[in-house]
Order: structure tokens, then C-alpha cells, then sequence
């Protein structure tokens, strides 16, 4: 297979060049896009939208067709991250290596755009030329379930709200927080190839490397380095968050990252025929951002 990081680069290039293309007119509420393309062309990760188009290569499809979807799955993380920073939620001043959105344009202009984003996930997809309208809509639910009530934003609620203490706690949050959209992500990219049976496997795949994803995280937010992870570290003992590293340890945690990422790794294996998704997955097990 070409090189696993140079694949990714491939990917992660081509969504930035999308992503940079949005909002780039001057309408009368300009400062709207110049806050909203803040925060989306900070320099994430862009792991959702790869995954969407990995998963769209291995259905057999051109990954490129399926960047607005990728690309829609990235707005609606987007939107969650400038929430999630609020004062009213986890109240931090950094992200992506610069100040919180509403650290720059108040809170005011934070909520509209992580509403826009959020709305405008929608249009990408509902408006991505040469699909057909099964394909739009099964995409357009898949991002909807991820992100609403009963996924991402159900997780935040669990997470900010209520206390979560036990082990089995912590895991359902982690499931709807993170997994979900990470899922959504993979599932996404099996719809666009218009491939059910690798809806199946994209599902596990991606509930256990979002498991593993956000165990990491919350290691992170211990062991990390804030000026690499582009985040403050310490975050979640500050607002008084249980995690799985206070309750197992971080050597434990570690153990479980690697379980979660073998279990999404065999659930691919018949459909990852260059070793990309498996790759990935591994790749994120050490990650130190
Ligand atoms: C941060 O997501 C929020 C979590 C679910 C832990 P990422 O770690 O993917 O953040 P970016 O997109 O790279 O900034
Ligand atoms: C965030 O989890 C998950 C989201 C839905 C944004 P965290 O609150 O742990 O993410 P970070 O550490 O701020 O990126
Ligand atoms: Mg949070
Ligand atoms: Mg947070
Ligand atoms: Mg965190």
C-alpha cells in the first residue's frame, strides 16, 4: 500500500483545500464567516473527514466525490468543539493552538457559530453534487443521528450536567460524545459507497476507536503537553470530571486503548484491503496531539 502517513496527507490536504473554499465571500455578516472559518481552518486533526473518505476507498468508490460529506462531518466536530469550550460548558481558553473562539468574538458570536456550522453540515451534503437522493439522505441521517440527542449532544449533556462516576458511566458518555460522531464518520463514508455490508463493520470500527479515542483524551489531558494537543491540559480535573484515569490508572487506560483499537481492527480486516484503516487505528493509540 502507499505509505499509511502519506495517504493521510493526501486526505487531510484535500478536506483542508475544501474547507477553505467555505465562506470565503464578504456578505453583510462577514464577521459570522470570519468567526466560523477561525475555528474550522485552525489546523484539526481532520480524523472524522478521513475517515469518511477511507471508508468511501473502501467501498470502492472515488473518495474525492465524497469530500462535502467529509467535509460536513468536520463542520458539525467543529461546532461541538466551540461549545464545548463556552464558559457554560467546559470553560476553556485554548483550541487548536489559538484562543477559544469566544475568547476572540464573545459568546454571542460562539453560539451562532457553532449553529452555523451545524446547519450548514447539512448543506454540504444536501447539496453535494452527484449524489443520489438515497445516498443524500441515508448521509444526512447518519450525521443527524451522530451529532443530536441521542448521540453527540445527548454524551455532552451526561458529560457537563450530570455526574458520571462509575466505569459503565463513563463509557456511555464516551459512546455519545465521541463514538457516535466518529461512528457517523465511517458510516458515512460506507453510505456514500453505497455499501451495507461495510455499514456494519464501519459501525464497530468506529465505536471502538472512538472509545479508545476519547480514553486517550482524557490520558491526554493528564500526560499531555498543552502547547502540542493545542488544548489546555487539566481541563477535566478542573471542572471536577471523573475519568477512566482516575479510576483504572493511566497504564491500565493504556491497555484498554489497545484492546478497543485490535477489536475495530479485526471488524475491518475483510474490507481493508491496502491496511490504511488499520493503520489509523493504530496510529491513534500513542498520539501525543
Ligand atoms: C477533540 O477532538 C474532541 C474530542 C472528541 C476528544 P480531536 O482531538 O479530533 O480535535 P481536533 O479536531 O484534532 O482539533
Ligand atoms: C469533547 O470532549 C467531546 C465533544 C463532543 C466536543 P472533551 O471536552 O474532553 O474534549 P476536549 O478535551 O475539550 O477537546
Ligand atoms: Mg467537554
Ligand atoms: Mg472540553
Ligand atoms: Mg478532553
Amino acid at each position: 500500500m502507499k505509505d499509511f502517513a502519506r495517504q493521510y496527507e493526501e486526505y487531510r490536504g484535500a478536506v483542508e483545500t475544501y474547507l477553505n473554499g467555505l465562506y470565503a465571500e464578504n456578505p453583510p455578516y462577514a464577521d459570522l464567516y470570519e468567526s466560523m472559518r477561525y475555528s474550522l481552518l485552525a489546523g484539526g486533526k481532520r480524523i472524522r473527514p478521513v475517515l469518511t473518505l477511507a471508508f468511501a476507498a473502501a467501498g470502492g468508490v472515488d473518495w474525492r466525490q465524497a469530500l462535502p460529506v467529509a467535509c460536513a462531518l468536520e463542520l458539525m466536530h467543529t461546532a461541538s468543539l466551540i461549545h464545548d469550550d463556552l464558559p457554560c460548558m467546559d470553560n476553556d481558553d485554548f483550541r487548536r493552538g489559538r484562543p477559544t473562539n469566544h475568547k476572540v468574538y464573545g459568546e454571542t458570536m460562539a453560539v451562532l457559530a457553532g449553529d452555523a456550522l451545524q446547519l450548514d453540515a447539512f448543506r454540504l451534503i444536501l447539496s453535494a453534487p452527484g449524489l443520489d437522493a438515497k445516498t443524500r439522505a441515508d448521509c444526512a441521517l447518519i450525521l443527524s443521528r451522530a451529532a443530536g440527542s441521542d448521540g453527540m449532544v445527548g454524551g455532552q449533556v451526561l458529560d457537563t450536567l450530570h455526574t458520571p462516576q462509575t466505569l459503565d458511566d463513563i463509557r456511555l458518555v464516551h459512546h455519545l460524545k465521541t463514538g457516535a460522531m466518529i461512528a457517523g464518520s465511517c458510516q458515512a463514508g460506507a453510505a456514500f459507497a453505497g455499501n451495507p455490508a461495510l455499514s456494519g463493520a464501519a459501525e464497530t470500527y468506529g465505536y471502538q476507536i472512538g472509545l479508545a479515542f476519547q480514553i486517550r483524551d482524557d490520558v491526554l489531558d493528564v500526560t499531555g503537553d498543552a502547547a502540542e494537543l493545542g488544548k489546555p491540559i487539566g481541563s477535566d480535573k478542573e471542572s471536577g470530571k471523573v475519568t477512566y484515569v482516575d479510576l483504572l490508572g493511566v497504564e491500565a487506560c493504556g491497555t484498554l486503548v489497545s484492546e478497543c483499537t485490535e477489536s475495530a481492527v479485526s471488524a475491518v480486516a475483510p474490507y481493508d484491503n491496502d491496511g490504511f484503516l488499520s493503520a489509523l487505528a493504530r496510529s491513534l493509540t500513542e498520539r501525543t496531539k
